[in-house]
């Protein structure tokens, strides 16, 4: 069955900002702006933190799956036969990435029961602040995958570009990052990385004001890894 293609959506009253090559969503919605001010607050104790964020992945899903790949199909219903879709064949790729990922990883697959799901393991070296692979669980081939890369603080850049990196090295050519937070800077570098024949979608809660000097965003959230699972 041909797949029915749904284009990503211009009209959506969330704001889709001006970045030249790359589609960025920023979700506005009253659910959305409660759960991410809740996440902000220093005083949210971890698992509720979890509960929060595990919540609005969920929402921003909503939105970041609008152009997943669906084909026609038609059932019956107890009276007759009825017109429908059924999301597409190969299953989309989850990917999130270790450690912060993963409590975005059930709000996802909430959604999408079906998707497959890698898993990248890197780590900021907080120095350089520049991202290190420890593990990578992937399939080889990702050409015609949609994937969707889990990742919460888009901060400076470094570790989406790896990972996106990762899978285009596999063939992936439709990649949506879903994050909680974004920093300009980092959607500058995310943007300047990829050619523009293979752009990037980025959906996420919010894009806040800059990065500090340690590469933290500001006003942000803090660590988002510590908070979901403790300082371990
Ligand atoms: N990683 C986080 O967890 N928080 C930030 O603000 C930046 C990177």
């Amino acid at each position: 069955m041909p797949s029915m293609g749904f284009s990503f959506p211009k009209e959506n009253p969330s704001s889709l900002l001006a970045w030249p090559l790359m589609e960025i969503l920023a979700v506005h919605h009253p659910l959305v702006a409660h759960k991410l001010t809740a996440l902000r607050d220093v005083n949210t104790d971890s698992p509720t933190f979890r509960r929060l964020a595990d919540e609005l992945v969920t929402l921003l899903a909503y939105e970041a799956t609008r152009d997943v790949r669906v084909s026609p199909v038609t059932v019956d219903t107890p009276l007759q036969p009825a017109q429908g879709v059924r999301l597409s064949r190969p299953a989309p790729l989850v990917v999130p990435i270790l450690r912060a990922g993963l409590g975005m990883l059930d709000g996802m697959t909430r959604l999408i029961p079906t998707a497959e799901v890698g898993f990248l393991g890197m780590v900021r070296d907080e120095d350089s602040l520049k991202a290190q692979t420890y593990a990578t669980r992937l399939p080889d081939d990702l050409a015609g995958r949609q994937c969707y890369v889990l990742d919460p603080m888009l901060a400076t850049g470094g570790t989406l570009v790896a990972a996106i990196q990762l899978l285009f090295d596999r063939g992936a050519r439709d990649v949506t990052a879903i994050t909680l937070l974004a920093a300009p800077e980092g959607l500058a570098t995310v943007e300047s990385a990829f050619p523009a024949e293979t752009p990037i979608r980025i959906v996420t809660a919010a894009v806040d004001e800059r990065l500090n000097e340690n590469g933290y965003i500001i006003p942000g959230l803090g660590d988002a890894g510590d908070r979901l699972y403790g300082v371990v």
